[in-house]
């Protein structure tokens, strides 16, 4: 967020990159978070931004300054200007914008609603799209008014897909929601899922592996998938990605391999 108010960083407009799934615990978070970093490494000017009231960014993104809790809902709120939510983290060319005050509430229906009935989620993404070449945005889990919003100014959407059998049963559901969508935006594309959380071998893997084969387009799923590694969670507890921690560890790579794909996609 270093060019000029207004300006995009190179005269063009940056892309909302959007992680959605139908379900939560599948990586999305560790998704949003790793790839943001992956693409701030390339020298991408990215601004990660989490929309999930549980707040998990704060936790796993790698802060200059410990967990704060001044966000995205804070500013919704209209209680504090843009410019005292964009955080600055380990990585010079990624900022982060983290849920804010309501990741630590119990009750989350009032953020819901504030962000539902209003117009400021549309606007913070065009604004970003204007500072920065990628906007990475995390989603809570579901379909729900902030997921759809969140959408509705992306141009680009990929799917987590946690490599255990209850993924099935969601799948169908949320590309179908999303291929609705799809037909409401027509700049957004979906960009594909992503298996996550693979690992070779294992009865589960192999079960989802073969549904993606046999239900799914090819160009719908990555060739990149990311592995189910000690190093990601460790990373993630220690407070930091693990395309940072950990560079050599397996799901760092596939992280950075899915950057390096998407940032093409994305005119990067
Ligand atoms: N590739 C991976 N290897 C090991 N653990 C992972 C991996 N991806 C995610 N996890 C762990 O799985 C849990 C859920 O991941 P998270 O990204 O928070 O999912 P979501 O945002 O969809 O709820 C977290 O504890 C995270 O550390
Ligand atoms: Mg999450």
């Amino acid at each position: 967020m270093r060019g000029r108010r207004g300006r995009a960083p190179d005269g063009n407009v940056g892309r909302v990159l959007s992680i959605v799934s139908q379900k939560g615990g599948v990586g999305k978070t560790t998704t949003a978070v790793n790839l943001a970093a992956a693409f701030a490494r390339r020298g991408l000017k990215t601004l990660l931004i989490d929309t999930d009231p549980q707040g998990a960014v704060r936790y796993g993104v790698g802060l200059r300054r410990g967990h704060p809790t001044i966000g995205f809902d804070d500013y919704v709120r209209g209680d504090v200007p843009l410019r005292e939510v964009i955080l600055p983290t380990a990585l010079p060319w990624l900022r982060v914008i983290l849920a804010g005050s309501v990741s630590d509430l119990a009750d989350h229906s009032a953020f819901q609603e504030r962000v539902a009935h209003s117009e400021v989620l549309g606007e913070l993404l065009a604004t970003a799209r204007e500072r920065c070449h990628v906007v990475v945005v995390d989603t809570p889990p579901g379909l729900g008014a902030i997921t759809r919003r969140v959408l509705a100014a992306s141009q680009h959407v990929l799917v987590p897909l946690q490599c255990e059998p209850l993924a099935l049963q969601t799948t169908p559901q949320i590309l179908r929601a999303i291929q609705d969508i799809v037909h409401q935006n027509e700049e957004l594309v979906l960009e594909g899922l992503l298996l996550t959380m693979y690992e070779a071998g294992s009865p589960a893997t192999e079960r989802v592996v073969h549904y993606v084969r046999e239900h799914l387009p090819a160009h719908l799923v990555f060739p990149t998938r990311i592995p189910r590694t000690p190093a990601t969670a460790d990373a993630f507890a220690a407070g930091q990605p693990v395309v940072l921690r950990t560079p050599a560890d397996p799901a760092a790579q596939a992280y950075v391999n899915l950057a390096t794909q998407l940032a093409e996609r994305l005119g990067g």
